[in-house]
């Protein structure tokens, strides 16, 4: 059976991405969910966090997207936990996606997840901060996009972009079909003026497609991403942290299987 893919991208630098994407991956993993995390960034946090600071691999997603014929070898971070890697080589991916004819260039990821989807129930595929080619490919690949929104005034201003750029893409018919947006505000600080003032903008600009879950901005999501760490482990307990993605695990399985009712 085909898994349930997600792309966790937006334009943004340091919007919470990559802590989306690999925690998500550990929360559901730990529920038995046999899980797949696809690093297409070349600054590989994703695989850093998940992996340790290890830079050969015998198999990435450079091999993933350009190399069809190669046998794929997944790296293995827990059991149900999976990771096809990336190393700083991906930052070539966008000018071979550029050098390709545009009949092939867009669905190189969507025609490569065919080949490694068997038995996992997710694939959680890590973006980097661009709309390029790369996007393209994981929009097309993947039916919902989570985008972490930073609740700060300037990480708002993409918002209106990002909601374009997957409407075009989905109008345009080469998706096969409607890509769903889901916003998930990020780093919330509810107790300051300026990040509230700013969730009530993305709340605004983003309506339903606004996840209810909230992000708060706390030490122990930076602990836990810098030791590579789930946030679900005990030491985080009684962090406001592991609560909130406790929460966002809830909210994205009710979600998950309501769209695949
Ligand atoms: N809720 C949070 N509270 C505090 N720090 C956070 C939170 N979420 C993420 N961070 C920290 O912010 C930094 C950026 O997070 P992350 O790497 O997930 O963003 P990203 O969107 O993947 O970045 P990039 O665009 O570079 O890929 C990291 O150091 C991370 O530990
Ligand atoms: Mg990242």
């Amino acid at each position: 059976m085909a898994a349930q893919r997600y792309a966790v991208a937006v334009q943004k630098g340091g919007a919470g991405k990559t802590t989306t994407a690999t925690q998500l991956a550990w929360g559901l993993a730990a529920r038995g969910k046999r899980t797949l995390v696809v690093d297409l960034d070349a600054q590989a946090n994703a695989t850093v966090t998940l992996l340790g600071a290890k830079s050969e691999f015998p198999y990435t997603t450079t091999d993933l997207l350009f190399a069809p014929g190669k046998a794929p070898t997944l790296q293995q971070v827990d059991n149900n936990l999976y990771v096809i890697p990336a190393t700083l080589r991906f930052s070539m991916a966008e000018r071979q996606i550029l050098s390709l004819p545009p009949y092939e260039s867009p669905f190189l990821l969507s025609n490569a997840l065919k080949r490694v989807e068997s038995g996992f129930e997710f694939i959680l595929c890590d973006l980097s901060p661009a709309l390029g080619g790369v996007f393209v490919n994981a929009v097309i690949a993947c039916p919902t996009i989570i985008a972490p929104a930073e609740a700060n005034h300037l990480a708002i201003q993409g918002v209106p972009d990002l909601q374009e750029e997957i409407a075009r893409i989905s109008a345009s018919g080469v998706a096969g079909g409607p890509r769903t947006l889901w916003f998930l505000a990020t780093k919330c600080c509810e107790h300051q003026m300026a990040p509230r003032e700013a969730l009530k903008t993305i709340q605004g600009l983003c309506g339903k497609q606004l996840l209810r879950t909230r992000i708060p901005r706390a030490a122990a999501v930076e602990q836990a991403m810098g030791k590579g760490l789930p946030i679900f482990e005990a030491r985080f307990r009684d962090s406001a942290a592991q609560a909130a993605f406790t929460a966002l695990l809830e909210e994205f399985l009710e979600l998950a299987e309501t769209a695949h009712a």
